[in-house]
């Protein structure tokens, strides 16, 4: 079993970092994301661990093996990429077929092989026929088939669903998953910008942003603590509400003043403030799913007074951007009675579900979550970074 490390890697294009000081280190037999925006290096890395970019600085183990400067054919790493590559000239069948190590394979292993892969990937049916004639998922399938059919210790992904349509899309997600699942010991990194694919997939999560890593997490870590404001807004749907607000310690108190009222924050917010934090301006996190038309139960803030503009149906919810004050803010509304533009509704936001940011430095000022430290750049990028 394999795991992957990358040890304080850069890749520096034309004198600009696209990849900062990587650290990461993969478990053997896990299954990683790494999700952002585009261009924020996803691709980029992937392609240094396939060696098909060689970094500017730093190293990339796969097991305890320093790969750096090992040829891809070596590394013994199956890839998916967003640009996938068929033998135009060859059926599905040779292509799937069609691999150095596969070919070896005596004929009726081979043959299992394939279709046990075809069938997994719904393409049996088509094993006869060349790309040209397949759909564009289909053709992604036949790629992912082909990674796949070799086995190998670790398997590279790139946006390898986004050919495929919204159902499809779903349940090939399900079929990878369990895929990996049955093939404990392939370590598996896939890449995506889409943050619903990196939650549900994802063993753990790594959230990139300008070629920097911001934060590794399961899902629901990277969900409950984000270690910055970025991350927060980036993960969960709708996205996390930012706003003004003020922090304040009083004898054993410590309360937050947002959106016009003041709520004690319980000791689940408290409890977790690092250390050196003081009273004063913070941005203030709160996700849509966390504010609500008040009941005035406890743990609730008091009443907000907020006028409907834009409600939009998710299907078993409605989520509506509502005005208050100077603010506009998204919340959870209830389905029925679909609430009507220009409606009064009195909002509460649970008081221990809140985030707390630094109004400077946008990191959390909760404990949980550390970003990955950001050392300075070695002397060699330092000359070259423009
Ligand atoms: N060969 C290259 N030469 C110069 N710049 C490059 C090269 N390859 C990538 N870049 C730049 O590096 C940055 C990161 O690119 P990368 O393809 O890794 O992003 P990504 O996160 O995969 O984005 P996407 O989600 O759009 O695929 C981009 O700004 C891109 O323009
Ligand atoms: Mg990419």
């Amino acid at each position: 079993m394999s795991g992957i490390r990358f040890e304080g890697v850069w890749k520096l294009f034309e004198g600009s970092a696209v990849v900062s000081d990587l650290n990461l280190d993969v478990r053997a037999g896990e299954f990683i994301v790494l999700v952002g925006p585009s261009g924020c290096g996803k691709t980029t890395s992937l392609r240094m661990l396939a060696g098909l970019e060689r970094p500017s600085h730093g190293r990339i183990f796969i097991g305890d093996r320093d790969v750096t400067d090992v040829p891809t054919g070596e590394r013994d790493i199956s890839m998916v990429f967003q640009s996938y590559a068929l033998y135009p000239n060859m059926n599905v069948y040779r292509n799937l077929a069609f691999g150095p190590r596969v070919r070896k394979e005596p004929r009726a292993t081979l043959d299992a092989r394939i279709n046990e892969v075809a069938e997994l990937l719904q393409i049996k049916h088509l094993l006869k026929r060349t790309p040209a004639a397949l759909s564009g998922g289909q053709r992604q399938r036949v790629a992912l088939g082909r990674a796949l059919i070799r086995e190998p210790q670790v398997f590279l992904m790139d946006e390898p669903l986004s050919n495929l349509d919204a159902a499809l899309r779903v349940q090939m997600r399900a079929e990878l998953i369990r895929l990996h699942q049955r093939l404990e010991k392939t370590t598996n990194v896939y890449v995506t910008h889409d943050q619903v694919e990196a939650l549900t997939m994802g063993d753990r999560v790594a959230v990139l942003k300008d070629g920097v890593l911001l934060q590794v997490d399961s899902a629901n870590d990277l969900y409950e603590h984000p270690s910055s404001v970025f991350v927060g807004e980036f993960i969960g749907s709708p996205k996390m509400n930012i706003l003004e607000g003020t922090l304040s310690f009083s004898g054993d108190s410590c309360t937050v003043e947002v959106l016009g009222v003041r709520a004690d924050v319980s000791e689940r917010v408290a409890g977790r403030l690092r250390e050196g934090v003081v009273s004063g301006p913070v941005l203030v996190g709160i996700r849509p799913h966390d504010l609500f038309p008040a009941t005035g139960s406890t743990g609730e803030s008091p009443a907000i007074s907020a006028t409907v503009d834009i409600s939009e149906h998710t299907g078993a919810e409605v989520f509506a951007t509502m005005e208050t004050g100077p603010s506009r803010v998204v919340a959870r509304l209830p389905r029925v009675p679909t609430p009507d533009r220009g409606e009064r509704v009195d909002l509460a936001f649970r008081a221990g579900a809140v985030h707390l940011f630094d109004r400077d430095t946008q990191l959390s000022l909760l404990d949980r979550g550390t970003p990955s430290r950001r050392t300075s750049a070695p002397a060699d990028i330092s000359q070259q970074v423009r």
